[in-house]
């Protein structure tokens, strides 16, 4: 994103990769050790995935932002981002550049994209892409994720049925993202489908805590939100 923008400090949305620590870039890695702020979002229990995954990289003395970003009904982080670009811009305005974690890519469903439509108007913003969950997943599995004139489908576990069936019918790969309670739901739509055989169960990929499974293994009674299905068409790839 060009600039032309008052003199202020850089936005960076840092792509911290899926959880490995050694699957950030190290155009990622330099920036964050050279800007003197970092945000990063935490959860109502005040952890911070983003931030975990880059801990022994922090160099002392960094200014940390956390920004609240509670689960739940849509608006609810809407104060946290709200707050947390207020305390960005201060430093911004002060020439202080503020590097953003972002879990995975900043712009593959990431949150980032609330920080950049706020701080763009008036600053510069540069986006390093992280390694992201959709390809983080297959690796794991050990499967392809798509090749040759593969139509890939991504689709969020919260969608409603009729829309999760029409995504599943037009592709050869689908990968469910955001999967979390939909689980049981999905899972009996996959059964209808006649799916399941034919669908992956990966949660937490490249964390400790890694899982992966046939979904058919899966106990659908616990769910975890860091967890993607992954659904190949008959005959198709896996
Ligand atoms: C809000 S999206 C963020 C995606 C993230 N920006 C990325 O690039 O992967 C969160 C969803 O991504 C998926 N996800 C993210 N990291 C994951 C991981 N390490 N293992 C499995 N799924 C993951 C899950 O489906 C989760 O519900």
């Amino acid at each position: 994103m060009e600039c032309g923008k008052a003199v202020s400090g850089v936005v960076y949305g840092l792509g911290v990769g899926p959880g490995d620590p050694e699957l950030i870039t190290m155009k990622a890695l330099r920036l964050l050790r050279s800007v003197p702020v970092i945000a990063y979002p935490i959860q109502d229990d005040g952890t911070s995935l983003a931030r975990a995954i880059v801990e022994s990289h922090i160099v002392a003395g960094t200014i940390e932002v956390p920004i609240h970003t509670p689960m739940g009904e849509r608006g609810a982080a809407e104060p946290g981002y709200e707050q947390a670009a207020v305390e960005m811009m201060r430093h911004l305005e002060a020439g202080r550049d503020v590097g953003v974690l972002c879990e995975g890519d900043p712009l593959f469903y990431g949150s980032f994209m609330y920080l950049l439509g706020r701080l763009a108007e008036r600053h510069r913003v540069e986006v390093v892409p992280g390694v992201c969950s959709l390809t983080a997943c297959p690796a794991v599995l050990g499967l392809p994720l798509a090749g040759r004139n593969d139509v890939l489908t991504v689709l969020p576990g919260p969608l409603p049925d009729d829309r999760l069936r029409r995504g599943l019918a037009g592709a050869d790969t689908t990968a469910i993202l955001k999967v979390g309670r939909h689980l049981p739901r999905i899972r009996a739509l996959l059964d209808e489908l006649g799916l399941t055989g034919r669908a992956h169960y990966v949660e937490r990929a490249t964390q400790a805590g890694q899982k992966v499974l046939p979904l058919a293994a899966v106990d659908t009674a616990r769910a975890t939100y860091f967890s993607m299905i992954l659904v190949y068409r008959e005959g198709h790839l896996a």
